[in-house]
Parts: structure tokens; sequence; C-alpha cells
């Protein structure tokens, strides 16, 4: 029987997925361009809606109308100057602020001690890869606050391992899309620590809405302590020698990595430290040894479409298999 998988619980520190609370500097840029768009538009339906409404209330059908036509107005230059003019200003003034924001946001340069981060879209979870600290994790990306000791951004090398995804995370930054065969970049500049919530924000296929992401962002010592502890192989704990005999014997190791095992796969996961993260399967489950189990035994179940196979293991195996898989820390 599958025991019922908890449900997300809701961190202290979550910040919301809020576009209108932006917490990041490429976030700020976005917001304000769609405040100043937001006031224009809405100042033009407020005219245009106030001209409608008061021509509908004042020129309405009266009980003693005689049914013949009002004087007609054949053509007015001021009139179609006006409404040609004044709609390219706004047009025009848009365009500009959009442009010097994009150049803002695209143009900015990786500054020394900004942290790179690879992060490659799957059907349906992230991997997410520092080259030069030599860590792998997926799902949950953990980057530095940028307020303390200056500006330290987190600049991000987006790539897609099948199809079109979307990396967003709508309190840091504006929606990048993550597309085969080429590197999109982007960078978050996060001024409070906490948890931001994102998602996968183009259509990718059945399990697109359980592509969910996690930002961590940490005060500098604490994301050098997560550093640290990332960079260590896998804990051998002899305790759980037997899960770890039936990880290592079966398919398993084919798409999975554990550093410092012959699990060296790279389809699926890297489950190195797993224990250390939240969730599992992108956020379809909250992590526990009940989830993982329910997950192993079948991962249709818990994402149906979900590209891993049910191992069909007999309970004692996955039980072992799953003590193996919490020794992971
Ligand atoms: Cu990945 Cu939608």
């Amino acid at each position: 029987m599958l025991a019922p998988l908890p449900a997300l619980a809701v961190d202290a520190v979550v910040h919301t997925s809020n576009i209108f609370d932006p917490v990041s500097a490429p976030a700020d840029s976005v917001f304000r361009i769609a405040m100043l768009v937001l006031a224009i538009t809405g100042a033009i339906f407020v005219i245009v809606g106030g001209l409608l409404a008061y021509s509908i209330i004042r020129y309405r059908r009266r009980r003693d109308d005689d049914g013949s036509e009002p004087a007609q107005v054949y053509g007015s230059d001021q009139i179609e100057l006006a409404w040609t003019v004044i709609p390219t200003l706004i047009v025009l003034a848009l365009g500009l602020v959009t442009a010097r924001t994009i150049y803002d946001v695209q143009g900015a340069v990786a500054p020394q001690g900004a942290t790179r981060v690879t992060v490659i879209g799957h059907q349906w979870w992230w991997e997410i890869r520092y080259p030069a600290l030599g860590i792998v994790t997926a799902n949950e990306l953990h980057v530095p606050a940028s307020n303390e000791a200056g500006a330290t951004p987190t600049f991000l090398d987006l790539e897609s391992a099948d199809v079109v995804h979307s990396f967003w995370v709508p309190q840091l930054a504006g929606k990048t899309d993550v597309i085969p065969n080429r590197r999109n970049q982007m960078w978050i500049a996060p001024r409070e620590p906490g948890l931001y919530l994102g998602q996968c924000a183009e259509f990718c296929g059945t399990q697109h809405a359980h592509m969910l992401l996690r930002v961590r962002v940490h005060p500098r010592d604490e994301y050098d302590a997560w550093v640290a502890a990332q960079q260590q192989s896998a804990v051998v704990d002899p305790s759980v020698a037997a899960g770890r005999r039936v990880f290592e014997s079966t398919a398993c190791i084919n798409c999975h990595t554990v550093r410092g095992t012959v699990a060296t796969g790279r389809f699926g996961p890297d489950l190195t430290h797993l224990m250390s993260r939240d969730t599992l399967a992108a956020g379809a489950a909250l992590m526990s040894g009940e989830s993982l189990r329910a997950w192993i035994n079948d991962p249709d179940h818990v994402k149906p479409g979900a590209l891993m196979p049910a191992m069909k293991l007999d309970d004692a195996v996955l039980d072992q298999l799953v003590a193996y898989l919490q020794s992971l820390r």
C-alpha cells in the first residue's frame, strides 16, 4: 500500500511568488517598468472608459427623441493629429524605457566574486551545477545574499537536456527560456535571505506543473557552510551497506550519481546529498522516508508520466534501499 504523501510544508521564511514584491535587482527593474506601463495604460483606460460612459449616458435614447440624426461632423485636423501624435509619443517613450531596462539587465557583467551556476532543465526537474565548486544538486538553488559586503550576484547559464522550459522565480527576476542547444544567461542578486519559490514557466509536457524550483538565499557564512558540506563525497554508513548494495546493483546507477561510488549516471538527479533537499521529484513531494519509498515503488503514482521507471523491488529490499538513500545527507 502506498502511504499518503505529506503536503508541502510551509516554510517559516517562505517568500511568496508575488511579482509585486521584488527582492532582487532584475525583478526590481521588471517591477518598475511594469508599474510604469500599468500607470500609462491605466490612465488611458480611465480616459477612454470615462468618455465612453459619459457618451453612453449623456446621449442615451430619450422618450422625446424625434428620431432624426444629430448634426454630422466630417473630419477634424486637430483631433486626428492628437490621436496620431499622442499614441506615437507614448509608444516611443515605452519603447525607450523598455530598451534601457533590457540593456541594464542583459548587459550586466558578472563582478569578481559572483557565483556561477549552470541550470539544466529536464523533463521534469532542474539539474543545478556549480562548475567552479564541483557541486551538483537538483531543484533547489542555493545562493549567497547580495546585500552585505557589496553586491554578490549569481549568474546563471541556462541549458536544456530535452525540450523548452522556462526558469522563473518571480521575486528574483523575469522569466528566461531554457532552450535545447542554446545557452541563455540571466542573473539574480537577492537582498534578503530566505526561501523563494519558482516554477517552470513554459509548457514542457505532462508534469510541467510539477517542475517546481526553490531558491535558498543564505547569509554569506551559511552559504559557505552549505558549499563545504555539498563538496564532500557521500557519507559511508556501514549500517546501510545492504541498501547500498541494492542501489549499486540495480538500474539506479545508470541514471543517478552518488559521488564516491560506482553510480555516475547523469539522466536523473545527483543523489550524493539527497537528504539535504527539502523536496523530492522537483517539488512533487516533501522529502521523507515515506515519500521516498512511495516514489521508488511507483514514481508514476506520485508524478504521472515521470520518466523514472518503477523498480519493482520487494518490500524488504525497498526498505533497505530507502535506508541507504536516507543516509545520503
Ligand atoms: Cu519544464 Cu515546463
